[in-house]
């Protein structure tokens, strides 16, 4: 399995939308898991049942580590996108992911071979900056403002960044200020709440989300699963 990871470091640049919005685009089987330890939206915003989900996936990876165990704990939206959603409650998810982090990556290579699993990771804080290690890319957005580019420092090394919205910094000046790839610059989007409750599906961000999610994909060919 390969695992693109999607993470924010401070404030809500839009890393559940944008998880969604890849994860729905991407061009084959995609699965999406809320590894966020700050409590997960999806369920709420979907109405989907406590479990299964990240809480009962943790449980069962107390006793058994099996290549299936992801497949175990998924629910599916109205679009068909399967997800593994995290409690909504933040001491719960944050348990949840705790248990996850150590032994999760480990297992990654022997998951779901032929289905690319969106990890939106939420901030990088606590077990997420493990989980973040173990992708084999780490897309981080950022909203293209000193204030939200002054916390950049210090990312895992396969981290990129995602641009999102206006500001006054073009990709190139933020690359050669902070060293990172700007793998892609995301536009505001007035409708990504719709987007993200499954009330529209053509939107500024998921037409942004596909074009990137065409371009990973050619990269991942090229990167054959160990
Ligand atoms: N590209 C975008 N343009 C404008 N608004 C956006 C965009 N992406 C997300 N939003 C809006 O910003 C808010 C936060 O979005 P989202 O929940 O995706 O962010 P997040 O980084 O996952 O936040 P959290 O830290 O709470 O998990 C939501 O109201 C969402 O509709
Ligand atoms: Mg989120």
């Amino acid at each position: 399995m390969t695992v693109i990871g999607v993470a924010s470091v401070k404030g809500s640049p839009g890393v559940t939308a944008f998880a969604l919005a890849l994860a729905t685009t991407w061009p084959g089987s995609a699965l999406l898991a809320e590894l966020d330890a700050s409590g997960g939206d999806l369920a709420g915003y979907h109405g989907l049942q406590p479990d299964p989900g990240i809480a009962s996936l943790a449980t069962e990876f107390r006793r058994e580590r099996d290549p299936e165990v992801l497949t175990r704990h998924t629910q599916t939206l109205l679009s068909g996108l399967k997800v593994i959603a995290a409690p909504a409650h933040p001491a719960q998810a944050y348990a949840a992911i705790n248990a996850l982090a150590p032994a999760l990556p480990a297992l990654f290579p022997k998951l779901l071979r032929d289905t690319m699993l969106i990890a939106d990771l939420g901030r990088l804080v606590g077990p997420s900056v493990e989980l973040a290690r173990s992708t084999d890319r780490l897309l981080v957005l950022a909203r293209a403002h000193l204030t939200d580019l002054a916390h950049l420092d210090g990312l895992p090394p396969n981290a990129e960044l995602v641009l999102v919205g206006r500001g006054p910094y073009p990709p190139k000046e933020v690359t050669d200020a902070l060293g990172l790839k700007v793998r892609a610059h995301i536009r505001h989007d007035p409708v990504a709440q719709a987007f993200l409750e499954g009330r529209r599906r053509r939107t500024r961000l998921v037409r942004a989300a596909e074009e990137l999610s065409a371009t990973l994909a050619t990269f991942v060919q090229l990167e054959p699963t160990p």
